[in-house]
């Protein structure tokens, strides 16, 4: 069986200020410290399936300048096979300008840089990573039209594809996309974008789901934070808690649970344990600040495992 994670997405380099509180419109505020670290949902999600246990493959653009040039360097050390993660030059490698605040919630600006330009014919020229691929994993920081064309080499080659709808676009997702999506991993405000219902409540979130799975994907996962996480079994609702824990900065945490829930699918995991998995990796990951510099290892969900059960 295969058990390759191939992550086609972005990889931004972040640049994190702590803040009091998060600025408003028009107004200035000195904040505390600064640290750049690496980040990018693509990247990110690409470094918590490695770190947790997967042989992983990233497709990505940066652009090459400095901060592309590090990256690369900095993916390949994770261990990550970087083969089809190219340098282009012309244009600069993505950047995240991300305030977070005092109760670990943050706000970002990503400027896409060489992000925009991944292609279908970088899709294409990745074919042999998908022979051998048991999952592909998305998120919506690249061209859609090439996230179709992956998600088509993906299912030619029989590997399931998995879509975190992040950020969510101002057009509704194609149907072209959902109907070969297999898992989607919705947070709460992109599930409401997705099926038009505010998800507040166990009720809501049920309604949510029923209504994304009617866009033709099957397994649909809503991430609520604090609350954990919710997905719909024979269609009725299961929910998934998480463990409570003091939270630094929430950046990447969504990256952290979509890339520990492909793991766990990949290992074969039944899919609650998958999810379970997933909450324990994203609740240790927002206890630190940035975004591959939060991401957790293997080894340390082990034994937050071991010790509580
Ligand atoms: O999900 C967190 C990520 O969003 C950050 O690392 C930032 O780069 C943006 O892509």
């Amino acid at each position: 069986m295969n058990k390759r994670i191939v992550v086609v997405g972005s990889c931004n380099t972040d640049m994190v200020i702590r803040v009091d509180h998060l600025p408003l419109p028009g107004e200035t505020i000195i904040g505390h410290d600064f640290i750049t670290n690496q980040g990018g949902k693509g990247a990110n999600q690409a470094v918590a399936a490695k770190r947790l246990g997967s042989e992983t493959a990233f497709i990505a653009r940066l652009g090459n300048d400095d901060f592309g040039k590090n990256s690369l360097r900095l993916l390949t050390e994770e261990g990550i096979d970087t083969q089809f993660v190219s340098l282009t030059e012309g244009i600069s490698t993505g950047v995240a300008l991300i305030p977070v605040d005092d109760k670990g919630e943050n706000s970002i600006i990503v400027s896409s840089g060489a992000n925009a330009l991944l292609s279908t014919d970088d899709i294409v020229a990745a074919e042999p990573l998908f022979r051998e691929a048991a999952i592909l994993l998305m998120q919506l920081e690249t061209p859609i039209a090439t996230l179709i064309s992956a998600a088509r080499m993906a299912k030619h080659y029989g590997a399931k594809v998995v879509l975190n709808p992040a950020p969510y676009p101002k057009e509704p997702l194609p149907a072209e996309l959902l109907e070969m999506v297999d898992v989607i991993t919705p947070n709460e405000t992109e599930a409401a974008r997705m099926s038009g219902v505010k998800v507040t409540d166990e009720g809501s979130a049920l309604e949510a789901i029923r209504a994304i799975q009617r866009q033709g994907v099957a397994d649909v996962i809503i991430t609520a934070g604090a609350a954990g996480a919710y997905t719909a079994t024979d269609g009725q609702l299961v929910c998934i808690p998480t463990n409570k824990v003091d939270v630094v900065d929430t950046t990447a945490a969504g990256d952290t649970f979509c890339g520990a829930l492909c793991v766990a699918l990949c290992k074969g995991e039944d899919f609650t344990e998958a999810i379970r998995f997933a909450n324990k990796a994203a609740s240790l990951s927002v206890t630190r600040i940035g975004a591959w510099r939060s991401i957790p290892y293997e080894k340390e969900i082990l034994s937050t495992l071991n010790h509580n059960s």
